[in-house]
């Protein structure tokens, strides 16, 4: 109930990634940065990334907590190096994702692999590569590392993730460890898997771990997936199959204009290595959407107006392509109009030049606009680019990133030669 008060009494400009009055990011003018590179256009804070990052770390207790960044949140080669500096290392899904940290720079044995269905050549990949941690699905992907790491005549890192059966009260397409879910391998079938996996000369067990789901808002659901795996560990701990480190994946919510979040990163980490307790076991993480959700904006600008039957549509120049979540998991951005101030009275559909009705990212939304006016999505730096696609053949957005009061270009703007380019005649 307070937490509802709190949020209601709070100006919508408090949810936007560090946006001040001014329409400015870390000293520089969105307005601007829409002159000089145009729209649409995510723009990234790189000192709120960092400073998410060191929210983790400051748990304030004498343990040591590993991240690894989910890149599948924001893979910009800029933001992945910026994060590795910070000591990060990344949780991957494909052997796409393996190459882009290798680009970066990043170091290989601080990536775990996670994911439902690895093929050989990823395997491969990975083992080549010399990853620190193969987050095994099942049985079958068990039992096809070991014999892919040994043809290579190489030994697999290995931890089981397992499906703890928690209900992450969250979007039921983002909700990843229940039952029923396609993810992870059931907590009763594990303990065989792990006797047998400790037995194998190119399998090296050196984990466990799990994943619930994602903008999870509350801290009840972590820790009783915790409770599962850590009593797991136990279990084979006293079987004498020893494990160095217990994953619990990521799921940490953002503040959205719909979620106030009371839980931050901090208690998040004391939480769980309280949990972990005396435990020789280090605790991982894989947070995503709680790194760069709120560091990014997308800026975008109004291309027309029009009332026509009752309502009054603002129509800019981002669409569904560029920033898929309204679409596809019914959220509704909080938007600023930043080149002009509330009329107080105007309420608007906000919708972009996709031909799809579900390309709509705000209805009857207190907003007012005129072509040409800047307008903010905010809380897009997670899920946003990494999602964006060619629909309706739309070359997709330039990437900016502003650190230290200066913006410069992470990725170019795709041309339209760039929408072909793959293609055979
Ligand atoms: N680890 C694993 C194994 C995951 O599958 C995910 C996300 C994460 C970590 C990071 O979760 P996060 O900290 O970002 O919540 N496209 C959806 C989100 C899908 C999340 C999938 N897995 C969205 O836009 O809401």
């Amino acid at each position: 109930m307070m937490a509802r008060q709190r949020r209601r009494s709070r100006p919508v400009s408090e949810f936007l990634s560090g946006m001040d009055a001014q329409g400015c990011v870390g000293g520089v003018s969105l307005v601007d940065l829409v002159a000089e590179f145009g729209s649409p256009l995510y723009v990234y804070d790189g000192d709120a990334i960092r400073g998410q990052f060191r929210a983790y770390l400051a748990h304030g207790l004498p343990r040591e907590l590993q991240l690894h960044f989910a890149m599948k949140a924001n893979s910009n080669l800029a933001i992945l190096r910026l994060l590795a500096a910070e000591g990060a290392g990344f949780d991957i899904v494909s052997g796409g994702e393996l190459a882009r940290v290798l680009q970066a720079g990043g170091d290989a044995a601080q990536v775990v692999f996670s994911g439902v269905a690895k093929s050989d050549a990823e395997m491969q990949a990975a083992l080549a590569a010399g990853i620190g941690c193969f987050n095994v699905e099942s049985a079958a992907e068990l039992q096809c590392l070991a014999e892919v790491a040994s043809a290579m005549g190489k030994v697999a890192p290995v931890a089981l993730r397992v499906n703890p059966d928690v209900d992450a009260k969250t979007h039921p397409y983002i909700s990843t460890g229940m039952r029923e879910n396609k993810f992870g391998v059931a907590l009763e079938d594990a303990p065989a898997l792990y006797r047998w996996a400790a037995v194998q000369p190119s399998l090296r067990v050196v984990g466990v771990g799990c994943h619930i789901g994602s903008q999870i808002r509350s801290l009840a659901p972590f820790l009783q997936a915790a409770d599962s795996v850590l009593t797991l560990a136990d279990a084979l701990v006293a079987e004498g199959i020893a494990l160095g480190h217990v994953d619990l994946g990521g799921g940490l919510g953002i503040e959205t204009a719909d979620d106030f979040m009371a839980l931050t990163p901090a208690d998040l980490s004391r939480a769980l290595l309280e949990r972990v307790g005396e435990r020789p076991l280090r605790l991982h993480l894989q947070p995503g959407r709680s790194l760069v959700g709120n560091a990014g904006l997308l800026l975008s600008q109004v291309v027309f107006r029009k009332s026509q039957s009752g309502r009054d549509f603002l129509m800019l120049d981002a669409a569904m392509n560029d920033y898929v979540r309204p679409a596809l998991y019914q959220v509704r951005p909080s938007l600023v109009n930043v080149s002009r101030p509330y009329d107080g009275v105007s309420r608007m559909d906000v919708v972009g030049p996709v031909c799809e009705s579900s390309d709509t990212f705000a209805r009857d939304f207190p907003i007012c606009g005129e072509r040409g006016d800047v307008v903010v999505i905010p809380g897009t730096g997670a899920y946003g680019f990494s999602m964006a696609s060619n629909y309706n053949s739309r070359p997709r957005p330039a990437e900016v990133l502003i650190e230290g009061g200066q913006a410069r270009l992470i990725r170019r703007r795709e041309t339209f030669a760039d929408l072909w380019a793959q293609e055979v005649l």
